[in-house]
């Protein structure tokens, strides 16, 4: 008898408990937990608008940067935005961290395209350091320019440097020293998808056709290693190869040094983390807005050579990354990793919802992201 009230207690008191969350929720005050794809609210009961985004650790303290996407249309209105947090799931909204231009012709001027944006901290330079995938106003998605802008602060403003395509009149590392030769016949690729065009892309093709004014970069993510070193992770040749560039000393420009990884196998939403000497890293293949099968590399070194393997996902909709498409892996200390997802709304990308899951991992020691429908940060 006294068994059952006890347990009657225990679940009125966690009913409560629950509650008392969802109300907590609704008013945006303090959040207990994670809650993948629900609404996330700043601590102002505003919805946070950070899509695509990254985190910085610095000082204690965690900032999450990401695209600041109007309730309609796609194009950036207002800029990067950064919220800080403590405790990982309670953010506060701290403010525009790399506005727009409102100068007609800045590389940056409203109505250009800002995303994917990743600020890294410089040592060296005591310098914060953001990039992002840039599309100039007006100009779809042909542009394919990665932009940089620094701050002395994390939370910003951001100054503007300047955008570029990636290490022009450079061959990437990797490419053979026949098909740098190679004198392609375009007429012959202008049709995509036929073996024949896909055997050139994997050649080079694109790499060649953009040699002179550097490389394309898209999707991107950023990645500092354990010695300091800095590399820029983007999509380029249209989106089908990834590119692995360093970054000079003080991580705002490339050094020239790049290699290509997976020719020809349309990966975008790059995030990566290194794990017992191991360097990971989760994709997306190419479907707009829409989720699709997530893919997974590993690779002993950043330079190389980097091996396929199933996707980590665990779960309900794991074939389509529950919805979402990667965007960062945060890593904390005591080998713990956070992966984070966008789930995006096309129709008012300002509420694309967040998938964020802790990795663990196999027997094997190869990531694995299970679905929870809800889960504390507690390391
Ligand atoms: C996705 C990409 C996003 C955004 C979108 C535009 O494939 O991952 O970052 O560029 O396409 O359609």
């Amino acid at each position: 008898m006294m068994n059952i009230n006890f347990r009657m207690v225990v679940v009125w008191l966690l009913g409560s408990f629950v509650i008392g969350v969802q109300a907590h929720e609704r008013f945006g005050e303090r959040q207990v937990e994670i809650v993948p794809t629900k609404m996330w609210n700043d601590m102002n009961g505003e919805y946070i608008n950070a899509h695509g985004g990254g985190i910085l650790t610095y000082g204690g303290k965690y900032y999450w940067f990401g695209e600041h996407r109007p309730a309609t249309g796609f194009a950036t209105e207002v800029g990067v935005s950064c919220y800080s947090s403590t405790d990982l799931h309670n953010w506060k909204y701290e403010n525009v961290a790399l506005a727009v231009s409102q100068e007609a012709g800045s590389e940056i001027e409203k109505g250009c395209i800002m995303e994917r944006p990743k600020v890294i901290y410089n040592k060296k330079t005591g310098k914060f350091v953001l990039w992002f995938h840039l599309e100039l106003k007006g100009k779809g998605y042909e542009a394919a320019r990665a932009g940089v802008a620094v701050s002395d602060t994390p939370t910003g403003p951001y100054r503007f440097v300047r955008s570029m395509r990636v290490n022009p009149k450079i061959y990437p590392l990797n490419l053979s020293p026949e098909n740098r030769k190679t004198q392609w016949d375009w007429s012959k690729y202008k049709e995509w998808w036929t073996p024949e065009w896909h055997k050139a892309v994997v050649d080079g093709l694109f790499v060649q056709r953009d040699l002179k004014g550097g490389q394309m970069s898209r999707d991107m993510t950023l990645f500092v290693d354990d010695d300091g070193k800095a590399y820029h992770i983007y999509s380029s040749e249209e989106n089908l190869t990834l590119q692995i560039a360093e970054l000079t000393d003080n991580y705002q420009d490339h050094t020239g040094k790049y290699i290509r990884i997976f020719p020809g196998g349309h990966n975008e939403a790059p995030a990566i983390f290194k794990h017992n000497n191991i360097y990971w890293m989760i994709t997306s293949g190419c479907t707009g807005w829409a989720p699709n099968e997530a893919r997974m590399f590993s690779a002993p070194s950043i330079w190389g050579p980097w091996t396929q393997h199933p996707h980590p996902f665990i779960g309900p909709g794991a074939e389509k990354t529950f919805g979402g498409q990667s965007t960062y892996v945060l890593s904390l200390p005591e080998n713990k990793y956070i992966f984070m997802a966008d789930v995006w709304k096309p129709d008012s990308l300002m509420y694309s919802r967040y998938i964020w899951l802790p990795i663990d991992f196999d027997k094997a020691g190869s990531p694995v992201i299970e679905w929870k429908n809800s889960w504390k940060p507690v390391f």
